[in-house]
């Protein structure tokens, strides 16, 4: 689609569009602080203003969350909000983030390695002697709810079920929130919320050798003590923030890979380029294609712009992201890219928690995919975008091998 088919009243992150490249681009060169009418607010375009914006604490995410708060009421899903990372601002901000990042550290993340490579061997296992899969439905999807599930050691058979909430959850998440998807989110939450909290009281109460049993390990004197409410919000967030944003890296990965064989050659000849690969990706097709707005609080120049207090800014990582200024050749794939500092994970005090957990599905999924399936080719039936929120994936990725 070319960049002269958006009109200004579409929001660029909310439609399945195939290619929202050339319009990013055309914001980018003509109105690069520019405000949508359709999110009612401003969204950033080019790197450098992106990444100032985002270290800048005269934009508050609290104050999303009042405004939320007052046009749908507490609701379930607002409620659930209210304590997630997301939309807490410093010093509470601070504290939450430190006892996610511990849970999710490094060496914590790699302990989770050899059950995601059992379970990804398994999904293509069920693939012997088949010549076509559906990327998406019959490979991502199942992985990251999965991994979290193992994580927390929830019970196999509730995992479909927790599969559901999350997706009514996430379906709630959009910049645009409409009364309708609220309503639908609301369902969701009450009974992902009813779920969890009787996981970490039974966690509480004997604890095990999970995630979840590490988070409730420190005791009240301990700066990384949290309480059940807070955990079960940590725990959500587990399972939203990281289930449709790293089924669409597979996803986009597998495409970009697809369409750009000589890269995927490349990969092939040595498997020790897939992480510039999945890389390479967050960059040049990132699975989140908006951070949640922020609201300024006093008046702040971007550019030729004023953003007055009570305004509201986002950033549109997919046009950030081929910034010219400040990646070279910036629509080309290149899975040997140097120097690609890309906004795929954000930037800043709300740069994603889970990066690494992230990373590492990604690679262990993309990787086997292209070790197991030599003959690994796009099938022809029409790609078909997700209209997701500010979430860019694919309806299905129909593939031959
Ligand atoms: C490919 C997969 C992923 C992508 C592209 C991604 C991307 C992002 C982005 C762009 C943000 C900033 C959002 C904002 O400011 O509104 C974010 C935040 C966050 N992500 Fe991820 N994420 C991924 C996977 C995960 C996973 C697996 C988890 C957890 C298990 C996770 C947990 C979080 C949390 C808790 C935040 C909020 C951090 C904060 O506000 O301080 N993400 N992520």
């Amino acid at each position: 689609m070319a960049a002269q088919d958006f009109p200004d009243h579409i929001d660029p992150t909310l439609p399945g569009y195939p290619d929202p490249y050339p319009y990013f681009h055309h914001l980018r060169e003509t109105d690069p602080v520019h405000f949508s009418r359709a999110m009612n607010g401003w969204v950033l375009t080019r790197y450098h203003d992106a990444t100032e914006y985002l270290r800048d604490r005269r934009f508050s995410r609290a104050k999303l969350l009042e405004e939320i708060r007052a046009k749908f009421g507490d609701s379930p899903i607002v409620r659930l909000q209210s304590d997630e990372l997301s939309f807490v601002d410093a010093p509470k901000h601070t504290r939450l983030k430190n006892v996610m990042g511990k849970l999710l550290a490094p060496q914590a993340v790699e302990s989770m390695r050899a059950e995601i490579e059992t379970f990804v061997g398994a999904i293509l296992d069920r693939f012997e002697g088949a010549h076509q899969m559906d990327v998406i439905s019959d490979f991502a999807y199942e992985l990251p709810a999965e991994t979290i599930c193992a994580m927390l050691d929830v019970p196999g058979e509730d995992r479909i079920r927790l599969r559901e909430y999350v997706e009514g959850v996430v379906l709630a998440r959009g910049v645009v929130r409409t009364p309708e998807m609220i309503a639908a989110g609301d369902r969701a939450a009450r009974e992902f919320v009813g779920y969890l909290t009787d996981l970490v009281r039974k966690r509480r109460a004997r604890g095990g050798g999970d995630f979840l049993s590490a988070l409730l390990a420190p005791r009240e004197h301990d700066d990384r003590h949290v309480t059940d409410e807070e955990a079960v919000v940590m725990a959500e967030q587990f399972f939203t923030a990281g289930h449709a944003t790293t089924r669409n890296l597979i996803g986009n990965a597998i495409l970009a890979l697809l369409r750009n064989r000589g890269e995927l050659k490349r990969l092939r000849e040595k498997p020790a380029l897939l992480e510039g690969a999945i890389e390479e990706t967050l960059r040049y097709d990132p699975p989140t294609q908006a951070p949640s707005p922020q609201i300024a609080i006093e008046e702040v120049k971007i550019g030729d712009s004023t953003i007055r207090s009570g305004d509201r800014v986002s950033v549109l990582f997919g046009a950030t992201n081929r910034d010219p200024a400040r990646f070279e050749n910036p629509d080309r794939f290149d899975i040997t890219r140097r120097d690609n500092e890309h906004l795929g994970f954000s930037f800043g005090i709300h740069f994603c928690v889970g990066a690494g957990l992230a990373r590492l599905e990604a690679l262990i999924a993309v990787g086997a995919l292209v070790a197991r399936l030599p003959k690994l080719r796009l099938a022809s039936t029409p790609l078909k975008w997700r209209s997701m929120g500010r979430f860019r994936g694919l309806v299905a990725l129909p593939v031959e091998f």
